[in-house]
């Protein structure tokens, strides 16, 4: 297991993604970027995962951006490749079927902050701080940021966030719509961690075809997008979960779904 991202798989089905390296503010390198999108890849194929959760470790932040002492001597062609790295191992996280959860304990900033913008929910402590400063730098976000924010809150307060560079407090990120819930920051993994057990207790082709139908469905007309929804629904009634989840309603008793 790499010393920089450490998953813990829980026997309720939950999986952990710690980013492990609090000296730098978990700071995201190639060798660290490089390390999470191959564990992306693994999670989605371990049927032991049902929902996935992303913290980082230590009191301050969640991740603090791209490392700047690395990019600081990057070339033109360097630069572009370091994007494309990030925003692989982004897309990776955003395209595996399990749900996934930030849980932003603190800094969220630059490729921190785009990060959590590849996640389904975010859930923030109440000293957490959102910004995209790349500007400060002399450089734009990289990994997806102008993209994921201004469809999450709107083309106006995205180019609010990216051309001044000024952080934001969790209670603002709420009012944005940038997060979904803010927690007094010793409650903030117990009780996403609760939610995340309450998904995890539902059929797991369900809870994934539904992530599938609202992400794709989002860049479709209309009427393709309840298409998609329509052929996801019917799959779903060949699942022996779908036969246990309705059984069991008419039984008046728990599911007890296989997956
Ligand atoms: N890259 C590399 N190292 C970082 C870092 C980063 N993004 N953020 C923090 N660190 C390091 C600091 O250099 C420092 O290391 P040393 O102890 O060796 O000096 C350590 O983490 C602790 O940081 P500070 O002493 O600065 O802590 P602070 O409490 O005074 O400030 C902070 C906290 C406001 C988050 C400040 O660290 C900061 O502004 N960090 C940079 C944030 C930033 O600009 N992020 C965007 C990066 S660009 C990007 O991400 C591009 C993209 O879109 C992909």
């Amino acid at each position: 297991m790499s010393q920089f991202v450490q998953l813990e798989v829980r026997p309720d089905g939950i999986g952990i993604i710690t980013f492990n390296r609090p000296d730098a503010l978990n700071a995201l390198n190639s060798e660290i970027l490089l390390e999470f999108w191959e564990l992306c890849k693994e999670i989605e194929k371990n049927p032991a995962i049902h929902v996935v959760i992303v913290t980082g470790a230590g009191e301050k932040a969640f991740i603090a951006g791209a490392d700047i002492r690395e990019m600081s001597s990057k070339t033109t062609a360097e630069g572009l490749e370091f994007a494309r790295l990030g925003q692989s191992a982004f897309r990776q996280l955003e395209r595996m079927p399990q749900p996934v959860i930030a849980a932003v304990n603190g800094f969220a900033l630059g490729g921190g902050c785009e990060l959590v913008l590849a996640c389904d929910l975010i859930y923030a402590s109440e000293n957490a701080k959102f910004g995209q400063p790349e500007v400060k730098l002399g450089i734009m976000p990289g990994f997806g940021g102008t993209q994921r924010l201004s469809r999450l809150i709107g083309k106006a307060k995205a180019k609010e966030m990216i051309f001044t560079g000024e952080l934001i407090d969790a209670r603002k990120a709420l009012a944005l719509g940038l997060v979904n819930e803010v927690f007094p920051a010793p409650e903030l993994l117990s009780a996403v961690l609760k939610i995340a057990a309450s998904i995890a207790k539902r059929g797991k082709s369900a809870v994934a075809q539904s992530k599938r139908v609202i992400e794709e469905g989002q860049d479709l007309s209309l009427d393709a997008a309840l298409e998609l929804e329509r052929s996801a629904f019917g799959i779903l009634f060949g699942s022996e979960d779908q036969k246990e989840g309705m059984r069991a309603f008419l039984e008046k008793r728990d599911p007890r779904f296989k997956h």
